[in-house]
C-alpha cells in the first residue's frame, strides 16, 4: 500500500521520512499507534529523551518511556532520530545548579557518556545541541559569534567548546550514530544563518565529529513562511562543508484569515520535501508530530500553543492536502 515511507524507500538513495512521536498518545491511542508506524521510517521523541525526563537527579537515570519508543521503532522498523542530549531547555533544576565550569563541564560529559552509551546501536542518529544560537541580535556583533549565551549553562561554562566537547564525546559513546547539532530560525538568509554556518566551518575545521545540520522549519508564528530555494542553497553550503542536511521539525500553522490555508500549508511542507530530495546531502525530513489532534507543544510560557492546524493530519486522523502534497512530492 502507498505511504510516505513506501515513496521514501523508492527514491534511489537512503531517505527518510519522519515525525515526531508523542509520549503519551503512544500508549492510548491505537489509532495514532497504527498511523505512525505505517507511515513514517524514522521518529523522534518529542520529549522523552529529554534530560528532565533521562536525568531527573544526579547520576538517576529513568530510560523507561524512552526505551518504549526505542521498542516501538524497532517493532515497525522505523529508525529512532534521539533528540537531545545538549540543549539549555527542559534541563532538570539540578543541572542548573553547580560549583563551577569544571563541574558543568563533567556533568554533561557523564550525561552524553550515560545516554548515548545506553542507547547505542539503538538509535541511528542524536541531535547532539539543539539551539546553540542566540535569539539575541546583539550577540551576533558583540563577539559572541551569535552563540546563546543566556540561559545556557553549557556555553557559560565553556564557551563555543562546549559543542565540540558534546560531539566528541558523543562520537566516543556511540561511533556509528550520526551527530547533528538542530536549529531553528536558519532557514532564511541573515546574520543567524551566516553565524551559524560559520560555526559549521569551525567545528570541520577543528576536526569535530559532526555529520549534519538539522533545519527545524517551525513556522511557529502563523504567515512564517520561508523560501524553498534559500533553503536549497543553506543545503548546498553545507555540501561543500561535508555536511549533510535534513528538514527536522516541520509544522505550518495556518492564519486564521488565510484563504486556502490548507493548500498554502500543503505547498510550503511540499516545497521543502522536493528541495531535499533534490539536494544529495539532505537525508531525511521531518514534522513535528503528524496529527493536529494533540497539541503537544503546549507549553505556552515559552512556545505559542501548537495551533489548530499545523499538520498534515487532522484531529480525526484524517489525510488533509498536506499529506497529499507531500506523497506527490516524492
Ligand atoms: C517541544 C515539545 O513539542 C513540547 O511538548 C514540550 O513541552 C517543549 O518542547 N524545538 C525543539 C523541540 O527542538 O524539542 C521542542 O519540543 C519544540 C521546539
Amino acid at each position: 500500500d502507498d505511504s510516505l515511507r513506501a515513496r521514501a524507500a523508492d527514491v534511489g538513495r537512503p531517505f527518510d521520512v519522519g515525525t515526531a512521536l508523542a509520549e503519551n498518545p503512544l500508549l492510548t491511542d491505537s489509532r495514532y499507534r497504527a498511523l505512525a508506524g505505517s507511515q513514517f521510517s524514522m521518529l523522534t521523541p518529542e520529549n522523552a529523551f529529554k534530560p528532565q525526563f533521562l536525568h531527573p537527579r544526579p547520576g538517576v537515570y529513568d530510560f523507561g518511556d524512552a526505551d518504549l519508543v526505542v521498542r516501538f521503532a524497532r517493532a515497525n522498523g522505523m529508525k529512532v532520530h534521539a533528540h537531545t542530549l545538549v540543549w539549555h531547555e527542559a534541563l532538570p533544576n539540578w543541572m542548573r545548579e553547580n560549583d563551577g565550569p569544571q563541574e558543568v563541564r563533567r556533568t554533561m560529559l557523564q550525561h552524553i557518556t550515560m545516554v548515548a552509551g545506553h542507547f547505542k546501536g539503538k538509535v541511528a542518529e542524536w541531535d547532539v545541541v539543539n539551539e546553540p544560537m542566540s535569539d539575541d541580535e546583539k550577540s551576533y556583533t558583540n563577539g559572541d559569534l551569535g552563540l546563546r549565551s543566556d540561559q545556557s549553562p553549557w556555553f557559560e561554562a565553556m564557551g563555543e567548546e562546549y559543542i565540540d566537547e558534546a560531539f566528541r564525546a558523543a562520537h566516543r559513546a556511540d561511533p556509528k550514530a550520526r551527530l547533528f547539532l538542530n536549529e531553528y530560525g536558519i532557514e532564511e538568509e541573515g546574520e543567524r544563518w551566516d553565524a551559524l554556518y560559520d560555526l559549521v566551518k569551525r567545528l570541520k575545521k577543528r576536526g569535530v565529529p559532526i555529520d549534519g545540520v538539522g533545519f527545524q522549519n517551525h513556522e511557529y508564528t502563523a504567515g512564517d513562511r520561508t523560501d524553498p530555494e534559500t533553503f536549497r542553497s543553506h543545503v548546498q553550503d553545507l555540501a561543500e562543508l561535508g555536511v549533510q542536511a535534513r528538514v527536522s521539525e516541520m509544522d505550518v500553522p495556518i492564519r486564521e484569515d488565510e484563504e486556502d490555508g490548507r493548500q498554502t500549508q500543503a505547498d510550503e511542507m511540499a516545497g521543502k520535501l522536493r528541495v531535499c530530495l533534490e539536494e544529495p546531502n539532505c537525508t531525511s525530513f521531518s514534522t513535528w508530530g503528524f496529527t493536529d489532534r494533540y497539541g503537544s507543544t503546549a507549553d505556552t510560557k515559552i512556545y505559542p500553543p501548537r495551533m489548530a492546524d499545523s499538520l498534515p493530519w487532522d484531529a480525526a486522523l484524517r489525510p488533509k492536502p498536506a499529506y497529499e502534497r507531500l506523497l506527490e512530492a516524492f
